[in-house]
């Protein structure tokens, strides 16, 4: 149990990428609280889940775009839970559409979930983390390879994040607080399904022809996650079957 008697605090964890972040950690001893922004009923199952691994949960309604509510997420994870070891910044909106069709309220609003809610969630966990703390947050491959036109907005989102982790790396370091960034390639979720209609140019993509499961990047958050990983910081871990390449 690597994580035996860590908080770990997952935003967007009811579903996808985040849920199955959330229970890889609990699976690996953390007491896990996770937010959403619709879908009760799945937080709730994914809180389920945890509980029958003998953890702590607890599923909070916070939107990302709302930086009021992500902060009181993170007070609410330490009310709960006596404190917070471990950030995942996994909340996050998809987007595909051309330049000249994409509008400014688009842009605020992906960049409202994508960047400022990470940055706000970022801020408020800094205050409480203490050594051995842990931010890690989800990015995407296309900020490696974008894989064809209506990419703009999204990618410049999942951009931001690699200075946002570099920058934080430096200043949150001297704290014994690690910071590092996860790029998934295509992963079969909602957001992104195995048979969408984007799905077999991505998947040829890859070097193995296939999408990614969530359980697969879950994995490589909870090794940044782990004591093993106390000297990565500000490190890009792609699990992306090689679409960078
Ligand atoms: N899937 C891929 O191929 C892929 C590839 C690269 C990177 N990523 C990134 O990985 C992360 C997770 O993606 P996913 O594919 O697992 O997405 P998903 O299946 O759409 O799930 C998104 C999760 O985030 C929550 N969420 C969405 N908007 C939110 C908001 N404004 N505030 C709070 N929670 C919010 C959702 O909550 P509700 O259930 O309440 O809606 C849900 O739990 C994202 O940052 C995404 O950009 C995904």
């Amino acid at each position: 149990m690597t994580l035996d008697g860590k908080v770990a605090l997952v935003t967007g964890g009811s579903r996808g990428i985040g849920a199955a972040t959330a229970l890889r950690l609990a699976e690996d001893g953390a007491d896990v609280a996770l937010t959403y922004q619709h879908n009760a009923a799945r937080a709730a199952e994914v809180v389920e889940q945890i509980k029958h691994l003998g953890r702590r949960a607890l599923a909070i309604q916070a939107d990302s775009a709302d930086a009021a509510a992500v902060s009181a997420a993170v007070r609410a994870t330490v009310a709960e839970f006596g404190g917070l070891d471990v950030l995942v910044n996994n909340a996050g909106v998809g987007f595909v559409g051309a330049l000249a069709e994409t509008s400014l309220e688009d842009v605020d609003r992906v960049l409202a979930v994508n960047v400022r809610g990470v940055f706000a969630a970022t801020q408020a966990a800094a205050g409480v983390l203490g050594d051995g703390g842990r931010v890690i947050t989800i990015g995407s491959c296309v900020t490696d390879r974008v894989p064809g036109p209506g990419m703009a907005l999204y990618a410049t989102s999942k951009a931001a994040m690699v200075g946002l982790t570099r920058a934080l790396a430096r200043e949150l370091g001297p704290r014994g607080i690690t910071v590092n960034l996860v790029h998934p390639g295509p992963t079969d979720t909602d957001m992104n399904p195995a048979d969408g209609p984007y799905a077999v140019d991505q998947r040829a993509l890859t070097a193995f022809d296939r999408y990614g499961r969530p359980s697969e990047v879950a994995a490589a958050v909870a090794y940044l996650a782990s004591s093993g990983a106390g000297y990565v910081t500000a490190s890009v871990l792609s699990v992306d079957g090689g679409h960078a390449a």
